[in-house]
């Protein structure tokens, strides 16, 4: 089903979300949650969704990218569901890069990030998840991962004039991630 995505200033998108409880690894709870986060990310041409966004305050997200026509520039990376993620950065240096969020729908804005990073977690059955990732990857991971934290990325900004709305700064995408 597809869900209603919350919008920034609902208070619940700032909360610290709770880890999945272990029984709950394989349940049709949690497999009809992530089938409604995929229908509500591909209804939006998200490239990631984390539970919150649709009022689940749980440690959950997915995300995607293949021919994503907002990040047309970005490098595929495989269908993923992590839970209970965390992440270690394995670079000092951030690199800024363009993000967008259906959470603030009609916006992008220029973030700092990890260049690289590894990630673990757990998939949809409790298989454990360990990778080493770059670039987008590492960007959309760090995007959703943040949303389990209560964290925006215009929080993460240090250059608010680098803010803006997709239609200005990106003519070429408008209204590809508007509601
Ligand atoms: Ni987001």
């Amino acid at each position: 089903m597809i869900r209603e995505i919350l919008k920034m200033g609902t208070s619940s998108l700032m909360q610290v979300s709770a880890p999945l409880p272990h029984a709950a690894f394989g349940s049709p709870e949690l497999h009809e949650l992530l089938t409604d986060m995929n229908e509500t990310m591909i209804a939006a041409n998200g490239a990631g969704l984390a539970a919150p966004q649709i009022g689940e305050n749980l440690r959950v997200v997915i995300f995607e990218l293949k021919n994503n026509p907002r990040y047309p520039d970005a490098e595929p990376v495989p269908f993923t569901v992590l839970i209970n993620p965390e992440l270690t950065p394995l670079s000092p240096e951030l690199e800024d890069g363009w993000e967008g969020c259906l959470s603030v729908p009609g916006m992008r804005g220029l973030v700092p990030r990890h260049l690289k990073l590894r990630y673990t977690g757990f998939d949809e059955n409790g298989h454990k998840i360990d990778r080493t990732v770059s670039g987008w990857h590492a960007r959309v991971v760090q995007h959703e991962c943040d949303h389990l934290d209560g964290v925006l990325y215009p929080m993460r900004m240090n250059d608010m004039s680098h803010f803006g709305f997709t239609e200005v700064l990106f003519p070429e995408l408008a209204g590809q991630d508007d509601d």
